[in-house]
């Protein structure tokens, strides 16, 4: 693990405030208590590691270029800025984030906190499946909690954070996502982000609960196989040029610690209807849904009070699916 230090990212906070102007090596000195050669020390690992930050004498230091690939301590100040108090646990590489995540709140960690690995080695992906996660211009994120509710709210809590993402997204970015149920994040119909949710339930009430992200960002899709070309995008694809990755991730922990706040208070029950209205990626589609061996096709009626996914089947009756995997039908 990757402990952020605090100088680095106040500097860094420092310089991302000031914008096009400098900040003076002597007030960074003065307001860490430290001398200005460590400041210039500093600086000069930070321009080792991605970082342009350029150095003028008697002038100071002006930040021209942020590194793409997640820093620690550039994130941390990221969460500065947006005021996010919750605690980030990074790592340059990691088997699972959402595994880690579960270590965190078994060993007692602080909760909400966030686990973030710049690369995965064993990234998972819903029923089994796995994450391809060695593309560092993406995201894998999980978020940790204890929630302390009955199970029976946890159902459509994904769909709930998702909706959320596709609003700030589209609000933030001009992007417009949808959301296909139950977990991913679509383009355009491609595919650019999953979650995956896993929680621990004791006596009926969930006790701890990883929330993963993946969210493909500024990918490296050259390199991708034909296949994920054909089903999966970024938003970088999307925006139609590299997106701020630090200012992205931020943006994005802001998002989900938002919206699981209001999910834990009830408060989301109208917004939620009003958000799947809009980010619906099954309106009006037949759609087929498989679970196992068994497959269902229909119409999307709505969501259950479970966050089932209601279908109209093509003999008239109609079955509620939990844990489907959900494709339109041709
Ligand atoms: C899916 O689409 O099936 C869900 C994919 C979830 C991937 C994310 S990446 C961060 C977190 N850690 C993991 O190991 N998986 C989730």
């Amino acid at each position: 693990m990757v402990d952020t230090c605090e100088p680095n990212s106040f500097i860094l906070r420092a310089l991302i405030e000031a914008g096009d102007a400098f900040v003076s090596g002597e007030s960074l000195a003065t307001s860490l208590n430290l001398s200005r050669v460590a400041i210039w020390k500093r600086i000069e690992t930070f321009n080792k590691n991605g970082f342009k930050i350029e150095a003028i004498r008697n002038q100071g230091y002006r930040l021209l270029q942020e590194p793409e690939f997640i820093h620690p301590n550039l994130l941390q100040a990221y969460f500065d800025i947006e005021a996010i108090k919750h605690p980030i646990h990074f790592f340059e590489t990691i088997d699972s984030t959402n595994t880690q995540g579960q270590r965190e709140l078994v060993q007692g960690s602080v909760a909400p906190s966030l686990v973030v690995g710049k690369t995965m080695t064993q990234g998972k992906a819903r029923l089994g499946r796995s994450w391809v996660s060695s593309d560092t211009g993406n995201l894998y994120f999980s978020f940790c909690f204890r929630p302390n509710f009955p199970a029976q709210k946890l159902g459509p809590l994904p769909l709930w954070i998702g909706l959320c993402i596709c609003e700030w997204v589209e609000k933030s970015w001009g992007i417009p996502l949808q959301l296909k149920w139950p977990n991913d994040l679509l383009f355009e119909g491609k595919k650019l982000s999953g979650m995956l949710a896993e929680a621990s339930i004791d006596t009926d009430l969930v006790r701890s609960l990883v929330f993963g992200i993946g969210l493909n960002v500024n990918s490296n899709c050259t390199l991708w196989p034909k296949i994920l070309k054909e089903n999966a995008t970024c938003l970088k694809l999307a925006y139609g040029k590299p997106l701020p990755i630090h200012t992205i991730a931020a943006q994005l922990a802001k998002t989900v610690f938002e919206s699981y706040e209001i999910y834990q208070k009830s408060s989301h029950l109208q917004a939620i209807k009003l958000l799947w209205g809009k980010y619906n990626a099954l309106e009006n589609q037949f759609v087929r849904a498989i679970q196992g061996d068994k497959t269902w096709e229909g119409t999307p009626l709505g969501l259950d009070a479970h966050g089932g996914l209601i279908l109209k089947l093509t003999n008239g009756s109609s079955h509620t699916v939990y844990a489907a995997d959900v494709t339109l039908a041709k």
